[in-house]
């Protein structure tokens, strides 16, 4: 899941919706279904408001699961006051998990003070070291930046502008299945040199899909459900709460 926006006060809402209700609607929606997690990633904009109360409630809501909660950064988030709360177990930050014939590894995308995203050589160079130390043969990277252009002319000013290498390494090392981002709030999937990339739309308000002007759209809540197999196949589904 992403972008949950929280704020400290838990009436807070993004663009007419109130995230943290959005946010316990989609865990809800987990719980009640028959489909069961064995870890959650959420890939950036855990909070809205600059402020540890808002931190404090993610990490109850999550914590709450009983699972691992992977996260990166995302341009909203306050990396210091992110890993100050949520420094603990379940909490992973930028970590990378080994489990069955997968790697599962965080990155951060994020420039301090900037919307837009970049890889900044050293992150890039411990993904290429992280996946080389690795001995299982499938990768999952997870990230808050789309490294692909979104065909959406504001989004696109505030995307990651230099995708193109992150995408040559990811094809270089042969072992990249997925990589899963954030930050758009609309959905994605799509490969690119094998490597399929995907994106999940908000916890809470979305952006209208291929607009040229920051707008927002109706669509409800969402979270992805991503299985990962041993033979590195993989499914994923996009759930979108009902309306
Ligand atoms: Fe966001």
């Amino acid at each position: 899941m992403t972008d949950p926006h929280l704020f400290a006060d838990s009436g807070g809402d993004l663009r007419g919706t109130v995230t943290y209700a959005s946010l316990c609607a989609v865990l809800d929606h987990y719980r009640d279904s028959d489909w069961q997690a064995d870890l959650v990633v959420v890939t950036g904009d855990l909070i809205q408001d600059d402020s540890p109360e808002a931190y404090e409630h993610f990490c109850r809501l999550l914590g709450a699961l009983g699972l691992d909660v992977h996260r990166v950064p995302g341009n909203h988030d306050i990396r210091a006051l992110m890993q100050a709360a949520l420094a603990e177990p379940p909490f992973q930050y930028c970590a990378s998990l080994q489990t069955g014939n997968w790697l599962i590894t965080g990155i951060d995308s994020c420039v301090t003070g900037q919307a837009g995203g970049h890889l900044a050589a050293a992150e890039l160079d411990r993904l290429d070291a992280v996946i080389a130390e690795s001995d299982v043969p499938n990768v999952m990277v997870c990230l808050h930046h789309p490294p692909v252009p979104m065909g959406s002319k504001w989004l696109d000013t505030v995307g990651l502008d230099n995708g193109e290498e992150f995408l040559n390494r990811v094809t270089a090392s042969g072992k990249v299945r997925l990589a899963i981002f954030g930050h758009v709030h609309q959905p994605y999937d799509a490969d690119h040199g094998g490597t399929r990339i995907i994106g999940t739309p908000s916890t809470c308000r979305q952006f209208a899909q291929g607009s040229d002007d920051f707008a927002v759209d109706d669509n409800p809540p969402a979270y992805r459900r991503i299985s990962l197999h041993a033979d590195g196949s993989y499914n994923h589904e996009l759930v979108w709460l009902p309306t």
